[in-house]
């Protein structure tokens, strides 16, 4: 290949590699291909971090500008308005493979594939796992970089071996802590920092150290287990099963508080989330939430789904707003502090409903207010009022969970679930 592929407008250079020439000296890019640096030097334009266009320093010419992209800089939606604006040649700086979690999405959303001329270097993950004498074909990659840390972290903990992307806002040592609360089998954890860079760093150690370290922010955390069986896919959702509060020191998990009394158990819940058939995008209303496990739940599958939980008492509310946010979903769980009936009189039609108090008045509401195409579920522990249900939903089942204890089966009571799907 000579020079910028035919038609190419915008070069796309991932730079892992950057070199020192002598120490304490500015870093220098080590361009994946011979003819990166003749790209730079061509372009009009030379966009990236201020690291990298620090590091490309000695191919860009003073008639060159430069567009800094990072906090405090360019947002990404800037950065893309003024190269939209450019005419000739232009060149983006990006860490790595830019089309492996980085801004080649960005770039062909906005300028269409074809004006892409990707010239990747090694991954960060890549660089990591061969940092550590381990192969990767076999791992799960996640990235908690500007993405939801409860889903990284759930992704995460049902694999047998992982890479997750950190970022400053979701560093090594809050995975740590996320992952405490999770069932996995993780026996080795190790922290990569400044990969290919002078300042390169590979700490290797264990999850429940990593929770308790102080870690540099922007890292690849690889966690793996020795000879670990491949762990279950657990049916829960974003938080543990139990309904009392779990203790780990400086956790955010600290603040999990479901109310013994008011919570859905979870197998019960599995049961009814799974009646309601959610979308992958879409609303979900879970009125008379009290605890709001069933609402929080829910948003824990996709990150297209948001959450109304309706629920009448304030400080039931406060507790719904802390569990979402211990679990990093608040972003996808609203909480309205009203009576059910009165938010129905307005609301809008969600895809999928749960009531879980309010009683038949607020059932009766949701049938004749929102179409088929709701799901709806409901839970009872009077068998007369599941029977009304069922009337108006047409399906009802009993759940009886007994818990194996030492001295024998401990009943629990039974519920009543009716459903319209
Ligand atoms: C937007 S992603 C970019 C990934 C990049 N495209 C790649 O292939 O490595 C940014 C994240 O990658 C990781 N990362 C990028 N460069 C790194 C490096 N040199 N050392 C360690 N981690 C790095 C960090 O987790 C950072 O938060």
């Amino acid at each position: 290949m000579t020079g910028q592929v035919a038609g190419k407008r915008i070069a796309v250079i991932g730079v892992t590699t950057l070199t020192s020439r002598a120490p304490g000296s500015q870093p220098v890019a080590h361009w994946p291909d011979p003819e990166c640096a003749q790209l730079v030097s061509k372009a009009v334009v030379v966009a990236g971090s201020e690291r990298l266009l620090a590091a490309a320093g000695n191919e860009i010419g003073h008639s060159q500008k430069k567009l800094f992209l990072g906090s405090g800089k360019l947002s990404l939606q800037e950065l893309l308005d003024n190269l939209a604006e450019t005419s000739g040649p232009i060149c983006v700086l990006a860490s790595g493979d830019p089309g492996f979690f980085g801004i080649v999405n960005a770039l062909s959303d906005r300028f269409g594939r074809e004006a892409l001329d990707i010239r990747p270097s090694p991954s960060s993950v890549s660089l990591a796992f061969a940092r550590l004498g381990l192969a990767w074909d076999d791992a799960t990659v996640v990235s908690a970089h500007g993405r939801p840390l409860v889903d990284a972290v759930s992704l995460a903990a049902s694999s047998r071996k992982v890479a997750i992307l950190t970022s400053p806002q979701s560093p090594p040592e809050t995975i740590g802590r996320h992952l405490a609360s999770r069932d996995h089998t993780f026996t080795n954890a190790a922290v990569c920092s400044h990969l290919g860079s002078p300042s390169e760093k590979v700490d290797v150690t264990t999850p429940k150290e990593l929770a308790f370290g102080t870690w540099e922010p922007l890292s690849v955390v690889i966690l793996w287990g020795e000879s670990s069986p491949e762990p279950r896919i657990s049916w829960q959702g974003g938080f543990p099963a139990g309904e009392t509060t779990r203790s780990i020191i400086g956790s955010p998990l600290d603040t999990y508080n479901f109310r013994g009394s008011m919570i859905t158990k979870p197998e019960v819940r599995a049961v009814a989330i799974s009646k309601l058939r959610l979308p992958r995008n879409g609303i979900v209303f879970d009125i008379g939430a009290g605890s709001g496990s069933v609402g929080i739940e829910c948003s824990s599958f996709s990150p297209g789904i948001s959450v109304v939980c309706v629920e009448k008492d304030p400080d039931s509310c406060a507790r719904i707003e802390s569990n979402a946010k211990a679990l990093g979903l608040s972003a996808r769980v609203k909480v309205v502090c009203s009576d059910a009936q009165k938010f129905l009189e307005s609301s809008g039609t969600p895809d999928a409903a749960f009531v879980g108090g309010g009683g038949m008045k607020v059932l009766e509401c949701c049938v004749s207010k929102f179409s088929q195409e709701t799901t709806l579920a409901a839970t009872f522990t009077s068998l007369e009022r599941a029977e009304l249900a069922m009337g108006l939903l047409g399906n009802m089942i009993s759940i009886g969970v007994s818990s194996a204890t030492p001295e024998g089966f401990k009943d629990n009571n039974l519920i009543y679930l009716a459903w319209r799907s």
